[in-house]
């Protein structure tokens, strides 16, 4: 099988550089064409500056970034430092990056990329999605280009941001909507599974235990990311979100979930940002996205440690 050619949009984010980090040691199954950025953990400067750190620590240089939206379309921007810490990379003591960003506009190189590709192309989504709505919006002859969205977003059962919302869909609700409204094939992986799969002290020792650069970086950015949610979500360590997205394409055979229809909330009001599953069926709308919701967590660890140490 030919490498799978995928597009990462992101906002890194230690979740999302661990995420990349995976991508790029896993040359066989991924070719990733470039890396996306987009404001949201931290503005779009920083995101930016992390995205080129992590290629620089994948030891990837030729695999370019470009600079995405630097907002939301409708909302002011809300990023997540209490939670990524101000730099967005907090735990990890990297470089400055070796290389510029490419040229052009993050949603220019998604259109032109979807077009002048032979096969389908994969968007592999980590943060809010307004670089992808605006890449719909502005050409919508692409959706018909794109094989599947395998995103980090949303919530069926309670939210991260309000009761209902999770970070990424609620940073950009109208840009969701969009894409959930797209037609294009979705695979959402949201809190209900990425809650599922807990970084415990044994899983982080494993990845600290390969003992090579990037793997210390890589636990050093885990281990400050699960500050928080150990208190926060009574757990034995925190939720790991984004590198869902990239372990479903390696190894699909370790989630589950259904086909559902998904409503974006967009109404200013305490639902904003809600992602509203038809689990049952109610509505009768064609479902739009396969809703993951469970996981096997030990082969989704496993995968992760075992890529991580290719790097
Ligand atoms: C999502 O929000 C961000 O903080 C993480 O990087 C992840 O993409 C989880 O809600
Ligand atoms: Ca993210």
């Amino acid at each position: 099988m030919p490498a799978r050619p995928i597009i990462i949009d992101t906002d890194p984010g230690q979740d999302d550089a661990v995420a990349i980090l995976v991508a790029l040691a896993s040359p066989a199954e991924l070719e990733v064409l470039a890396v996306t950025t987009v404001a949201g953990n931290v503005p779009l400067a920083l995101t930016s500056e992390n995205a080129r750190k992590i290629r620089d620590l994948a030891g990837r240089p030729e695999v370019p970034v470009y600079a995405g939206c630097p907002r939301p379309i409708l909302r002011p921007l809300r990023t997540a430092e209490k939670v990524h810490g101000p730099t967005g990379l907090d735990g990890a003591d990297l470089p400055p990056p070796r290389a510029p960003l490419a040229e052009g506009h993050a949603v220019d190189f998604i259109v032109e990329a979807l077009r002048a590709h032979p096969e389908p192309v994969t968007l592999a989504t980590m943060g809010p999605l307004t670089n992808v709505a605006l890449a719909l919006i502005k050409a919508p002859d692409i959706a018909g280009r794109v094989r599947e969205i395998v995103m980090m977003g949303g919530a069926v059962r309670g939210g991260n941001v309000t009761p209902v919302a999770e970070f990424n869909v609620y940073v950009d609700p109208h840009a969701a909507r969009v894409v959930f409204e797209s037609g294009v094939p979705i695979v959402m992986h949201g809190l209900d599974v990425t809650h599922k799969v807990i970084t415990t002290p044994e899983r982080l020792a494993a990845i600290r235990a390969i003992g090579t650069p990037v793997a210390e970086a890589a636990a050093g950015l885990l281990a400050f990311y699960d500050r928080r949610d150990l208190e926060r979500y009574g757990a034995p360590g925190g939720p790991l979100h984004d590198p869902c997205v990239i372990a479903y394409l390696l190894a699909p055979g370790l989630f589950a979930g259904r086909r559902v229809h998904v409503a974006v909330v967009t109404d200013e009001g305490p639902a904003l940002g809600q992602t509203v599953a038809d689990w049952w069926g109610t509505t009768g709308r064609a479902p739009n996205a396969l809703v993951v919701d469970r996981v096997d967590a030990d082969g989704f660890y496993a995968l992760l440690t075992e890529r991580l140490a290719r790097l």
